[in-house]
């Protein structure tokens, strides 16, 4: 039989994988959920194929730590590709672990708001997630397959 779960792009940057942490405990409540999911790290794959994974895919989840009050510069260069591609339509979720400010999700989120997609509110977690914030990754994971299997 034809697989016909939806997918869905996580892909993140990370300083020190607390980001990491957070991004995986969102691909387990997402795979709890019943959708497909991919992880990527910004640094591991050329951009391009980063971009052609997320517009192949129903919903993206985009991650990063906020450093000097910015998300780190890798995902900055691909939310600005994004804004090229055909994203219209999409499960959109930005995310990421913070020390005391934690502007790059909302940052992430302004930036992609021109690409017509269903954005979600933000998720920032304060270091690395363990115990209860872990479980609102996982939360916000399964959140984010929801509103994908609605559509
Ligand atoms: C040089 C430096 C600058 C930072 N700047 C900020 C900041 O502006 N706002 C904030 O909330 N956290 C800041 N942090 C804290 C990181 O966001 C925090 O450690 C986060 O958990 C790192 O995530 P990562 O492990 O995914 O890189 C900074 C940390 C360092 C080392």
């Amino acid at each position: 039989m034809a697989d016909t779960k939806p997918k869905l792009v996580i892909v993140y940057g990370t300083g020190t994988n607390n980001t990491r942490a957070v991004a995986e405990g969102i691909e387990a409540g997402a795979r709890d959920e019943g959708v497909d999911t991919a992880l990527l790290n910004v640094a591991d794959l050329p951009k391009e194929e980063i971009v052609a994974e997320i517009t192949g895919a129903q919903g993206v989840a985009i991650g990063s730590p906020t450093y000097n009050r910015k998300p780190i510069p890798a995902i900055v260069t691909l939310v600005e590709m994004l804004k090229d591609a055909d994203m219209d339509g999409k499960v959109c979720a930005t995310f990421g672990a913070y020390g005391h400010s934690g502007e790059a999700p909302k940052t992430l989120k302004r930036v992609l708001k021109p690409c017509n997609m269903e954005q979600m509110e933000v998720l920032r977690i304060l270091g690395k997630p363990s115990g209860p914030t872990l479980t609102e990754c996982r939360e916000y994971g399964a959140e984010i397959a929801r509103n994908m299997l609605e559509k």
